[in-house]
């Protein structure tokens, strides 16, 4: 039976690859982001672009609205939408600081709360965190904050909504290669490759992989799914 989706943050990176795997075994996508794909579709007749900012409430109270009215319903929700603004505490800047936030939790929060309403039994929300929302991560006080609090998010919907049969689950990628990280410098980068035990970054369909298992796996809910090549176990080593 084909799938609706909804995936913020599905114009590139890891959200695209996903929109890509759906789409590819025939499900429809509803894709939210500011900007339009610059890429093309290989699938295009599945893919309908919503271009929705996940920091505006009234935004996204309408791009869900019209999801609705497209798909009639939604079968698998996923929140990959984010942005990264590093800096350590005596650095980074309130402005960074709130934009961080802004996207990558209350945005998930945005989300959440004007298409929970929506969903029916059977139907799974998956968030994309990241492995430093769970290990302390010098330089990523905004990022790693709002990445903890989306594992929060992620285990109270899982508690509320497991009496409507909803599942809600949070997949932490450790790095990977999209427009997100190449502005890292070379220094970092090393730094965080040493750290992986698989001794590579992740690549976006990887990570796309395991969401879309994800958005299957009929008995998982509150679960925090890490696709890392190892990176959280080895920060946990050095702790
Ligand atoms: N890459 C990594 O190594 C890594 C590691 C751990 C976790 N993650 C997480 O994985 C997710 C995807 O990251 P990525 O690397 O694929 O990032 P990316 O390539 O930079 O893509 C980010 C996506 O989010 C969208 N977005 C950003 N701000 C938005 C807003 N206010 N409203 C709606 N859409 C917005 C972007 O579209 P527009 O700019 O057009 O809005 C784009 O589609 C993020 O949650 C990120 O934190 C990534």
């Amino acid at each position: 039976m084909t799938k609706n989706w909804l995936v913020t943050g599905g114009s590139r990176g890891i959200g695209r690859a996903v929109v890509e795997q759906a789409t590819a075994r025939g499900d429809r996508v509803a894709v939210f982001a500011r900007k339009p794909a610059t890429e093309q579709w290989p699938h295009p007749d599945r893919v309908v672009e919503i271009h929705t900012d996940l920091t505006d409430s009234t935004a996204v109270a309408r791009g869900v609205r019209t999801v609705f009215e497209r798909f009639g319903s939604l079968d698998v929700v996923v929140n990959a939408a984010g942005v990264h603004r590093g800096g350590r505490v005596d650095t980074l800047s309130r402005e960074h600081w709130d934009e961080v936030i802004g996207t990558n939790l209350t945005g998930a929060f945005e989300l959440a709360r004007h298409v929970v309403p929506r969903l029916e039994a059977g139907s799974a929300l998956i968030n994309v965190g990241a492995v430093v929302g769970f290990r302390g991560f010098p330089g990523d006080v905004a990022y790693g904050a709002a990445k903890a609090g989306l594992h929060g998010l992620t285990q109270v919907l899982a508690v509320e909504l497991a009496p409507r049969h909803i599942r809600v689950n949070l997949v932490i990628p450790g790095f990977v290669e999209t427009d997100m990280t190449s502005a890292l410098t070379g220094r970092a980068r090393e730094r965080i490759l040493a750290a992986i035990p698989l001794g590579r970054t992740g690549l976006p369909a990887e990570i796309a992989q395991v969401i879309v298992g994800v958005a299957d796996a009929e008995y998982m809910t509150g679960s925090v799914v890490a696709t890392d090549g190892g990176l959280l176990s080895s920060f946990a080593s050095r702790s």
